[in-house]
C-alpha cells in the first residue's frame, strides 16, 4: 500500500492506474478505522481494481469545535488495517494541502437536510459536500462507497451526484455492528465501561420498534423509542451506575428516499421506512438507524 500525503502525488497515482485502463474505487473516511469502516474496503475491493482510501478529518463538516479537538487520530494503526484488508493507496491529506484557499462553496440539499442532523448541525452537510466533491475530483473513481449508519449523509452524497452531474456509483453499505448490535463508530471508543454496557440497549430499542411497526401507528411507535430510552436509567437503575442515562435527541420514522417524516406506514409503502436516531449517552452523541 502507497501512503500519500498530497494532491500532487495523488494526481500521479491516479493517472497511473487510469493509464492502464484501471476501475478505481474510493472510500472516503475519516481515520479511526474500525470493522464498520474496513467493510467499506473490502467490497471496494472486490468491485475495483484499485482502491483508494482517504484519511482526513475534515474541519469544515464540524460545527462543534470539541467535536473536532477530541475527535480520534490513530494514522498508524489505520495504516496497518488498511493493509490488511488490501487497500492499494491511502490518502493522508493535511488540513492546507486540502484547503489551500478558505472555503467558500456552499451546497444545499432542500427538504433532505431540514430533517434530522440537518437542523442540528447547520453547515455539517455542506461541509461533507465540500470534502467529498474534491476527492472525486481527484480521485475520479467510479465507484465510491459509503454506510448506511450515516444514513442521511448516504442520501445527501446520491443528491450531491445529481446536482453535479457525475457518473460515479454510490454504493450503499450496510452498518457492521459489534457483538452485542452497537453501531461501530470511532466515537465508541469515548464511552466509559458503564456506558459501552448501557449502549447496546439503543439497537435492542429500535428492533423491538420494528417488531411493534407491525400492529402500532407510526406515532406511537417513534413515542414509545424515545420513552423507553429516555426512561431506561428509571426501570433499569442497575444497569445505570454513575448517573449515566439515555439522552434521545431525535427519532424520526421517515421515508427512505425523500427522508420526509411518515404519519402512516402507507406513506411509504413504495419506497420503505427507516428510523433514524441520535442519542446523547456520557457526553457521546450515538447514531444508529433500522428499517422497518
Ligand atoms: P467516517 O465517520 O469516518 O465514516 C466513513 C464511512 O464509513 C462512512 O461512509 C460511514 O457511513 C461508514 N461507516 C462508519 N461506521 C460504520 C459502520 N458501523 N458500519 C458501516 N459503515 C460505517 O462519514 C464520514 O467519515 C465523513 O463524513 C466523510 C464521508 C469521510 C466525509 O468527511
Amino acid at each position: 500500500m502507497e501512503r500519500i500525503t498530497t494532491v500532487a502525488a495523488l494526481g500521479e497515482a491516479v493517472s497511473a492506474a487510469k493509464a492502464e485502463g484501471k476501475s478505481i474505487g474510493l472510500v472516503p473516511t475519516m481515520g479511526a478505522l474500525h470493522e464498520g469502516h474496513l467493510s467499506l474496503i473490502r467490497k471496494a475491493k472486490e468491485e475495483n481494481d484499485v482502491v483508494f482510501v482517504s484519511v482526513f478529518v475534515n474541519p469544515i463538516q464540524f460545527n462543534n469545535k470539541e467535536d473536532l479537538a477530541k475527535y480520534p487520530r490513530t494514522v498508524d494503526a489505520d495504516c496497518e488495517k488498511l493493509e490488511s484488508v488490501g487497500c492499494d493507496y491511502v490518502f493522508l491529506p493535511s488540513v492546507e494541502e486540502m484547503y489551500p484557499e478558505p472555503v467558500k462553496e456552499e451546497y444545499h440539499f432542500g427538504p433532505l437536510e431540514e430533517v434530522m442532523e440537518g437542523p442540528r448541525r447547520p453547515g455539517h452537510f455542506s461541509g461533507v459536500a465540500v470534502v467529498v466533491r474534491r476527492l472525486f475530483d481527484l480521485v475520479k473513481p467510479v465507484r465510491a462507497y459509503f454506510g448506511e449508519k450515516d444514513y442521511q449523509q448516504l442520501a445527501i452524497i446520491r443528491n450531491l451526484i445529481e446536482q453535479i452531474h457525475y457518473d460515479i456509483e454510490i454504493v450503499p453499505c450496510p452498518i457492521v455492528r459489534a457483538d452485542d448490535g452497537l453501531a461501530l463508530s470511532s466515537r465508541n471508543m469515548r464511552l466509559s465501561a458503564s456506558a459501552r454496557a448501557m449502549a447496546p440497549a439503543i439497537y435492542e430499542t429500535l428492533q423491538q420498534a420494528v417488531e411493534m411497526a407491525e400492529y402500532e401507528d407510526v406515532e406511537e411507535v417513534k413515542e414509545w423509542v424515545v420513552e423507553t430510552l429516555a426512561s431506561f436509567h428509571e426501570v433499569n437503575p442497575d444497569l445505570c451506575p454513575d448517573d449515566l442515562k439515555f439522552e434521545p435527541e431525535y427519532f424520526e420514522i421517515v421515508n427512505a428516499k425523500t427522508l420526509q417524516p411518515i404519519d402512516d406506514w402507507d406513506d411509504a409503502a413504495d419506497d420503505g421506512a427507516v428510523g433514524c436516531i441520535a442519542v446523547w449517552l456520557n457526553g457521546v452523541r450515538l447514531i444508529d438507524m433500522v428499517k422497518f
